[in-house]
């Protein structure tokens, strides 16, 4: 979303509605049990954080907001992620995959095959 689009969803948003910050992307992340076994989605979630400050995606212009999904209704080969709006699906995503996912197509834009 353009930085002046966000500036009119804003603008037009009524007083009691929460405000949400501008954001380059969203990574969603499925922390359901019946993807990954022993909490390991939700330990990769905990994780985002200090990945996305060490990889400058905290903040600025090309700042990820991460959430956590219970399903997606995908539940075979997890972690499942997707990042919005590329509209990308993410299978695997841990370890040296995550890893790309975070250098190659969050901070460069490019979608990892
Ligand atoms: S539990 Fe993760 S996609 Fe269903």
């Amino acid at each position: 979303m353009s930085e002046e689009l966000l500036a009119q969803v804003q603008a037009a948003a009524p007083d009691n509605k929460p405000k949400i910050g501008a954001y380059r992307r969203h990574l969603l992340v499925c922390t359901g049990t019946r993807c990954t076994q022993d909490g390991e989605s939700q330990a990769i979630f905990d994780s985002l954080g200090d990945k996305f400050k060490a990889a400058g995606l905290h903040e600025g212009e090309m700042r990820v907001k991460r959430s956590r999904v219970s399903c997606f209704a995908a539940c075979k080969g997890g972690p499942v992620m997707c990042v919005q709006p590329d509209g990308v699906w993410y299978y695997q995503a841990s370890g040296a995959n995550l890893d790309r996912i975070i250098n190659e197509h969050l901070v460069g834009g490019r979608v990892v095959e």
